[in-house]
């Protein structure tokens, strides 16, 4: 059975886990430029935000 769960960075991306591997980091802050992914904006512009761990499915 696929595993999903959605790491959420600490000051930074909504990372998507499929079997244990991260395939793809979603934009959180709002500001990249390659929405909906992270481009690495929200370091250059200091987003801050606490992480959090979700399981989406198992
Ligand atoms: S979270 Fe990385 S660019 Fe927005």
């Amino acid at each position: 059975m696929t595993r999903v769960e959605v790491l959420v960075a600490e000051n930074g991306p909504n990372l998507i886990q499929v079997d244990g591997k991260v395939t793809a980091a979603l934009c959180r802050c709002g500001q990249s430029s390659k929405k909906p992914y992270c481009d690495g904006t929200h370091k250059k512009i200091g987003f801050v935000a606490p992480a959090d761990h979700i399981k989406v499915l198992e």
